[in-house]
């Protein structure tokens, strides 16, 4: 468990690396950390390797990794979930494209908040739908979702999905019950169904917040299809294996309906990673939390003293959402790259005056962001 060392993923192909190779500019945007994944899961799939055979494996037969996030959300969620419920799906992405297929018809209309995760606000229009924004607003130094505005949209007919991402990306806030409660209503009242997008789901970094999962709440379980991964915590998304839980038998049989013939089983490999990730790697997280909130409180207090950036303690999430409009630049991505710093573009989410920094990093390789942003 070194989360201080930078291992060198110049040569890997790294999507993240491969934006500024040959610059010097420190890649701190795409959501995957610096850190090398716990031990046991390199040994579960040099294991599985080492068998040699690279067969079919369906993966809703696949009991020890059904099993494993079952008891990884009994343990970490305090929710029961029967492994029935669940729907592996290649990545999160594919999976609430699927949802925009299984629950829509051409001409709907789908809710999301903004700003937002890239490929959820590109979710509609691939699937010949329309998105209704819905802003986020700022109420006590935190980032909210506008109830009202929330309201005003799901009552219109049309639209019949509310995509929601929980904890929110990239404003970091973890919905209260009282606020997840007020969504659960508003849906259920207006009939629209809530997707949530839950894959930062265990990375609260706030010690009082706690994440609420959309499927375990009593008003949503018929209600709701929630997606989730080890990827973002155990830093395995390129093993491409996330899943659904959707109790209500009828929207698990669109679900897959929408997605019979074009979406891959998920790889066997990913099957053994989030298996090893949720049963055998509680110190390993443990400690990744403890470094990711001692990352945040660095970032926290020393982007603010930096005059023109202004950073609301995410409450979850290694993303930080930095309003960069006091630097009074046109551009502030492009003022931050001329400094040596490549965050991800606030544009890219939906405003152009902000920037993204992604803190799952080595302390040192902050420290020299801060460095560079400082002069
Ligand atoms: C909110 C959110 N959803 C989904 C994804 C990606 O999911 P996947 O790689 O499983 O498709 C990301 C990655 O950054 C994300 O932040």
């Amino acid at each position: 468990m070194d989360f201080d060392s930078l291992i060198d993923r110049k040569d890997t192909y790294s999507l993240k690396w491969q934006k500024y190779a040959g610059k010097d500019i420190l890649p701190m945007w795409v959501a995957d950390t610096e850190f090398k994944c716990a031990q046991p899961i390199i040994d579960a799939i040099k294991s599985r390797s080492d068998h040699g055979i690279f067969g079919y494996h369906l993966p809703s037969n696949f009991a020890p990794a059904n099993q494993a996030v079952q008891g990884w959300l009994k343990r970490q969620h305090d929710w029961d979930i029967d492994p029935d419920w669940l729907v592996w799906t290649p990545g999160v992405v594919p999976a609430f494209n699927m949802a925009c297929k299984a629950y829509c018809e051409p001409g709907d209309k789908v809710i999301l908040q903004t700003p937002n995760y890239p490929p959820l606000l590109a979710a509609p229009k691939i699937n010949g739908l329309e998105r209704v924004d819905v802003p986020t607003l700022r109420i006590d130094d935190r980032w909210t979702l506008d109830f009202d505005a929330f309201e005003l949209a799901a009552k219109d007919p049309k639209c019949k999905i509310f995509i929601v991402c929980n904890p929110m990306n990239p404003v970091g806030s973890v919905f209260s019950q009282e606020e997840l409660d007020k969504v659960a209503s508003i849906c259920r009242e207006n009939d629209v169904l809530l997707i949530s997008d839950e894959i930062h789901c265990d990375l609260v970094m706030d010690e009082d917040a706690v994440h609420l999962p959309a499927g375990k709440q009593s008003a949503l379980k018929d209600h709701s299809v929630t997606l989730m991964a080890a990827s973002k915590t155990f830093n395995i998304a390129g093993l491409g294996t996330s899943f659904a839980i959707i109790p209500d038998p009828q929207l698990r049989a669109k679900f897959n309906k929408a997605g019979m013939g074009i979406m891959p089983w998920v790889t066997i490999l990913g099957l053994v990673a989030t298996q090893t990730a949720f049963t055998e790697c509680d110190e390993w997280y443990g400690s990744l939390l403890t470094y990711l909130r001692g990352n945040r409180q660095y970032l926290y207090e020393q982007i603010n003293k930096l005059e023109g950036y202004e950073l609301l303690l995410p409450q979850a999430t290694f993303l930080a959402w930095i309003d960069a409009s006091g630097l009074g630049v046109k551009l502030p991505q492009t003022y931050c790259e001329e400094k040596g710093v490549g965050p991800s573009p606030g544009a890219d989410f939906g405003n152009d005056q902000f920037i993204r920094i992604n803190y799952g990093c080595p302390r040192y390789y902050l420290e020299e962001t801060i460095k560079r942003l400082s002069v």
